[in-house]
């Protein structure tokens, strides 16, 4: 391997953020990957995959530690539980299993550590705004200070370095993952139009209104290598968002009409309670229009639409640091979500009219 080329472990490679991370540095000269997860991947990649349940220690030391030639660590793993107690042990054990076996075994310089909203609360309530890398943390359990703490004290003796970042509302798109808003509008929005039913905002009127942020997985790659190459990175956290600010009013009427449908005002239901039933609708979808067969539990999850359209308060970071730091990539909100819905229907995963 040349000095200046780059391989990166993606921990956790087949989900939101690992797959964009992979299909980015697919497209690269100068980095490499590795796939990490207990699946392999279910689309055409040059990258390998190396098949691990980052849970079991052994199983880590045996799979991972034949990685002799990574400088970078991506870590974008997660594994869901009941409570936020819950989220704790398991999350911490895959970080933990992962860098001690890649430190040993692979000349590692950086570790990337996927956070997100719940670092500032976003689960809880409402916070302020637009929140900052500094601002205090909230009341554990997070399993998010846990992680960072870890890094925090392994790094003095260490010879690599790690930056945090923290994304809101993953955009890309995944089959299986827990958090995928995406594919719940756009799979609502398929389920609506085959029903009959307008297309209305589904959450609660102050949701509708209140400001709100994403972020495309295709910027969140970017800044992910990024912050691997930017020496500045080192020790710090950074929040990296679209750069926009939205609200759902203004945006689900033009959603509505780039999915050809009629628009309504917003009528509130429990996502997860009234499509629980709607699995037989997704097949017939499927078949009619000839789309991958992915099953209906596998390519949403309707539990996190409803966390995030019942979220009445304004869920804003400001993403100043990353800028003043030289990361400056950002896209306009409503656009990302017509480039991506255009994609996934070219790709035949939602169906297209
Ligand atoms: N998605 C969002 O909207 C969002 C927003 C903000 C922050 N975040 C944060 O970003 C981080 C990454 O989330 P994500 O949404 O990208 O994840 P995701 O789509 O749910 O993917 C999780 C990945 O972890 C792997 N994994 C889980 N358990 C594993 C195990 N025991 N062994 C090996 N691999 C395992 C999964 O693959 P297998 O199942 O095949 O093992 C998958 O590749 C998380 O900390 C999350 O909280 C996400």
């Amino acid at each position: 391997m040349s000095a200046d080329l780059r391989k990166a472990v993606v921990i956790g490679g087949v989900g939101v953020t690992g797959r964009a991370v992979i299909d980015h540095i697919d497209t690269l000269a100068d980095w490499e990957a590795v796939g990490v997860s207990r699946r392999g991947p279910d689309w055409s990649t040059p990258t390998p995959f190396v098949s691990v349940d980052l849970l079991d220690r052994a199983d880590c030391r045996a799979k991972l530690g034949a990685i002799s030639d990574a400088t970078d660590l991506v870590y974008a793993a997660y594994q869901p539980r009941a409570t936020w107690a819950e989220l704790v042990e398991p999350n911490l054990a895959m970080l933990c299993n992962a860098v001690e076996v890649i430190e040993r075994v692979s000349p590692l310089r950086h570790v990337c550590l996927i956070q997100g909203g719940k670092a500032y609360g976003a689960h809880l309530g409402p916070f302020r705004t637009p929140a900052r890398e500094s601002d205090p943390r909230h009341m554990p359990p997070e399993f998010y200070y846990d992680q960072e703490d870890y890094l925090r004290g392994r790094e003095g003796g260490a010879d690599w370095t790690w930056t945090a970042l923290r994304p809101e509302a993953t955009s890309g798109f995944a089959v299986g993952n827990p958090m995928n808003l995406l594919m719940v509008i756009g799979v609502y929005a398929a389920m609506c139009r085959e029903i009959g039913v307008p297309f209305r905002f589904p959450g609660k009127p102050g949701a509708y209104r209140a400001l709100y942020q994403v972020t495309d997985a295709r910027i969140l790659a970017r800044a992910i290598l990024w912050s691997a190459t930017e020496p500045r990175c080192a020790g710090e956290v950074f929040n990296i968002t679209n750069g926009d600010y939205f609200r759902w009013q203004n945006l689900w009427p033009r959603l509505a009409r780039f999915f050809g449908m009629e628009y309504d005002e917003p009528q509130m239901l429990s996502l997860a309670e009234f499509m629980a039933d709607k699995g037989p609708v997704w097949d017939r979808i499927v078949e009619r229009h000839g789309l991958r067969p992915y099953a209906y539990d596998q390519i949403v999850a309707w539990e996190f639409g409803d966390a995030v359209f019942e979220s009445e308060f304004d869920n804003i970071t400001s993403t100043i640091k990353a800028r003043r730091f030289g990361f400056g990539d950002c896209i306009d909100t409503e656009d990302m979500f017509l480039e991506l819905f255009d994609e996934l229907q070219r790709s035949r995963i939602l169906p297209a009219g």
